[in-house]
């Protein structure tokens, strides 16, 4: 098989990417990224020389470019995106660009390849927000109601996405997941900004008062199932994917996070609050583990120590993207 991977030089492109190159030997990987401030190449150095994976820097709102990269493809995991909620407040257009407008280039070249799957990877964030203590999840049929410019974006590109099933009949799946953390996850967001500034003995900023409540996936998890998606998923479907079963606000992720790391509470520090944040996201996963047979493979904090791990164990990787040292490697790399 081959695959079409956007956004791979990503978080969680880059973790997808070198999950299937592990699992699926047989398959070839062309992974499509304008490698923005968010992309970063170093993520799959172990794959340089690797017959089976292609790197081409291109855009996904120009058509003649992705045209050319889907030749040959049978599968598209579509990761690409604009994804900080903070950036989308202070420059929303970029967010519309790629998100939406770029999501359409795809499904267009799809339809014309005749791709035998487009699967869409998608946020929790498109169902708007939930009352604290409330015992209400998303799931599957829950109304979109984005508060954000970057939650708006994505529920327009789901809303394309579903529209290209319906109205040509591409086979599409579509996973909206809760907030991911792992491996090479850009230090701007929550879980590795705080194990970074801890090891850098700064302080870690919480917004508000800290009791916004998320569900958190390993981004491995998240890895297996787009995969059981890809493998036994139906078309036109969409599959919600977290990994919790009780609410934990930011607070508590964080005072996890500092006792994990033998600190005490004092390193952290509560700043001005996010404009429209949402109170409570929780997440309803029961369809793709009873239909596809998913579940996270640890709990939480299992995975939680295993990322502080990481994180200590290559400094050189976050040092390089903390001080946009990362940015001067494809130049390097690829002239
Ligand atoms: N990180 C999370 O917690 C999370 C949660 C739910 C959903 N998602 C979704 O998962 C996907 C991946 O998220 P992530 O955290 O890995 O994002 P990321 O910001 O780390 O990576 C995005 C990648 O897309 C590339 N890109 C951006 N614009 C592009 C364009 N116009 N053309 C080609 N490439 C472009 C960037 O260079 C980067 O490599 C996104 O669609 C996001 O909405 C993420």
């Amino acid at each position: 098989m081959k695959l079409l991977i956007t956004g791979g030089a990503g978080f969680i492109g880059a973790n997808f990417i070198l999950y299937w190159m592990n699992h699926h030997p047989d398959d070839s990987i062309v992974n499509f990224d304008k490698l923005t401030y968010a992309g970063n190449l170093e993520n799959l150095k172990t794959l340089e020389g690797n017959s089976r994976y292609t790197f081409v820097k291109g855009d996904i709102t120009d058509g003649s470019c992705v045209d050319r990269a889907m030749d040959g493809v049978d599968t598209i995991v579509h990761f690409a995106a604009e994804s900080h909620v903070d950036r989308s407040i202070t420059e929303p257009a970029p967010f519309v660009t790629t998100n939406i407008i770029g999501t359409q280039v795809l499904l267009n070249a799809a339809v014309k390849h005749k791709v035998k799957r487009f699967h869409h990877v998608s946020t929790d964030e498109v169902f708007g927000s939930l009352e604290l203590h409330s015992k209400e999840k998303f799931n599957e049929q829950t109304r979109y109601d984005p508060r954000s410019p970057y939650a708006a974006s994505k529920a327009g590109s789901d809303h394309l996405v579903h529209a290209y099933f319906v109205t040509y009949g591409l086979p599409v799946t579509i996973t909206n997941c809760s907030n991911n953390f792992g491996p090479y996850q850009f230090p701007e967001k929550f879980i590795p900004l705080a194990i970074t500034n801890i090891i850098e003995g700064k302080k870690v900023p919480v917004y508000g008062d800290g009791l916004y409540v998320r569900d958190w996936l390993y981004v491995e998890d998240h890895c297996r199932a787009i995969e059981l998606v890809l493998q036994s998923g139906k078309a036109g479907e969409t599959y919600c994917v977290g990994g919790l079963s009780d609410d934990i606000s930011n607070i508590g992720v964080i005072k996890k996070i500092t006792h994990m790391m033998g600190k005490d509470e004092s390193v952290i520090e509560f700043v001005k609050d996010r404009p429209g944040h949402d109170r409570r996201y929780a997440i309803d996963w029961s369809k793709i583990r009873r239909e596809l047979g998913w579940k996270p493979e640890y709990d939480f904090d299992s995975w939680l120590e295993k990322t502080i791990v990481w994180y200590k164990e290559n400094k050189a990787w976050w040092k390089h993207v903390k001080t946009g040292e990362y940015q001067t490697y494809y130049k390097q790399q690829y002239g």
